[in-house]
C-alpha cells in the first residue's frame, strides 16, 4: 500500500452513508447503505461491484452534485456541502464541446476560473504536450480517435490540478489495446501531482492493475464487502503487471469476493429476485425468491489466469 495512506486526515472519508432514492410509483429506494470508506492524500482507489450496486452514486456524493440521505462525507476533514473546485470528475462518456478546438476544449477549465486567457492556452499547450496530442490542438473532438479524445479528457481534468479526482469507468468504451495504452498514461499523468483518486470500473484487472486499494461494494443497497491492498510496486506497466504472479493471486482473492455479488445482481436483473433488500417500500414477500445459491451463474466465469480479454467484466 501507498505510504501516504498513513496520513491522519483523509483526502476522501464516507461514513454510514446511506442514500435513499424516491422511485416514481411513491416507493422509497435504498441505493447506498451504511458505506464506510477513506481515501488517504495521494492513494489511488478503485471501486468494484455488480451493475446498479451505488458506484455512481457514491461519485455523486464525494463530488457534492448529491447529498446523502443520512451519514457524513468529508474532503480532508470538511463536510461536502457543494461543489467543490478542488474535484476532477471524469466520465464515461466525453464531456468535451464539440464546436470547439482540442486547445480551447482543454483551456476552458482555467478560463472558467478566471485564468487570463494567454496563460490557460500556454497550461492547455502544456497539457497536450504531457498526453501526447502536441500537433492537434487545432482538431475538433470528432476529428479525433477514441484514444485520442481520452487523452483531451484527461487533460481536460488534470489541467485542473484536482487534489481528488473521480472517475467513473473513463476507458470503458475502448479497445482493449487502447485501454490500456490509456491507463499507462494516467499513471504516468497521476505520479505527477499525485491527486486522491477514486476510480470506478466493472474491469477487475483495470481496477488492480492501477490501484493502491480495491474496494468491493455489495449488491444494492450498496455498502463496503470487502477492502484489498494492492502491494505491487511502482511504477506499473499495465501491459505487463498482469503476468506477475502476485497480480494473479490478488485477481482471484478479489474476484471470489465479487463473483457473489455479480450473480445476485443478475439473478434480479433476470427477474429472479427483483431486489427485495434494496426496495423498502415496494418489495412484496415473492420478491426475495432467490438466494445466492440460487442464482444462476453470470456470463463471467473464474478464469485460470487474468488474459486481456473482458472476463472481468461484470456488466
Ligand atoms: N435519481 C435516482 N432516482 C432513483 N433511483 C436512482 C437514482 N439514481 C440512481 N438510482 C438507483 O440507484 C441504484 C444505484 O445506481 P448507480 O448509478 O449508482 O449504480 P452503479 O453501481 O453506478 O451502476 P452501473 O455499474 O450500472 O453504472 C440503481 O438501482 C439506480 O437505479
Ligand atoms: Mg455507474
Amino acid at each position: 500500500m501507498n505510504a501516504t495512506t498513513t496520513d491522519a486526515v483523509p483526502a476522501i472519508e464516507l461514513r454510514g452513508v446511506t442514500q435513499r432514492f424516491r422511485t416514481p410509483s411513491g416507493g422509497v429506494y435504498t441505493a447506498l447503505r451504511d458505506l464506510d470508506m477513506t481515501v488517504a492524500p495521494g492513494e489511488f482507489c478503485a471501486v468494484v461491484g455488480p451493475t446498479g450496486c451505488g458506484k455512481s452514486t457514491t461519485l455523486s456524493l464525494i463530488s457534492g452534485l448529491k447529498a446523502a440521505s443520512a451519514g457524513r462525507t468529508l474532503l480532508h476533514g470538511e463536510p461536502v456541502t457543494s461543489l467543490d473546485r478542488r474535484v476532477g470528475f471524469m466520465f464515461q462518456t466525453d464531456a468535451a464541446f464539440p464546436w470547439r478546438t482540442v486547445l480551447d476544449n482543454v483551456a476552458a477549465g482555467p478560463r472558467f476560473r478566471g485564468v487570463p486567457r494567454r496563460d490557460a492556452v500556454a497550461a492547455a499547450r502544456d497539457w497536450l504536450r504531457r498526453v501526447g496530442l502536441s500537433g492537434f490542438e487545432d482538431r475538433l473532438p470528432h476529428q479525433l480517435s477514441g484514444g485520442m479524445r481520452k487523452r483531451v479528457a484527461l487533460a481536460q481534468t488534470l489541467i485542473n490540478e484536482p487534489e481528488i479526482l473521480l472517475m467513473d469507468e473513463p476507458f470503458s468504451a475502448l479497445d482493449v489495446q487502447t485501454r490500456q495504452i490509456v491507463q499507462d498514461e494516467l499513471l504516468g499523468l497521476w505520479e505527477l501531482t499525485r491527486p486522491a483518486v477514486v476510480f470506478v470500473t466493472h474491469d477487475l484487472e483495470e481496477a488492480i492493475a492501477l490501484a493502491d486499494k480495491v474496494v468491493v461494494l455489495t449488491v444494492g443497497p450498496g455498502t463496503v464487502k470487502d477492502t484489498f491492498a494492492i502491494d505491487l510496486p511502482r511504477p506499473r506497466r499495465v501491459q505487463e503487471i498482469r503476468f506477475d504472479a502476485r497480480f494473479v493471486a490478488l485477481y482471484e482473492r478479489i474476484w471470489t469476493s465479487l463473483r457473489d455479488e455479480v450473480r445476485l445482481a443478475y439473478a434480479r436483473t433476470a427477474g429472479v429476485d427483483k431486489g427485495a433488500g434494496a426496495m423498502d417500500a415496494a418489495a412484496t414477500p415473492a420478491d426475495a425468491a432467490a438466494t445466492p445459491a440460487d442464482a444462476p451463474a453470470p456470463a463471467t466465469s473464474l478464469p485460470q489466469a487474468p488474459t486481456p480479454s473482458d472476463d472481468a467484466e461484470v456488466h
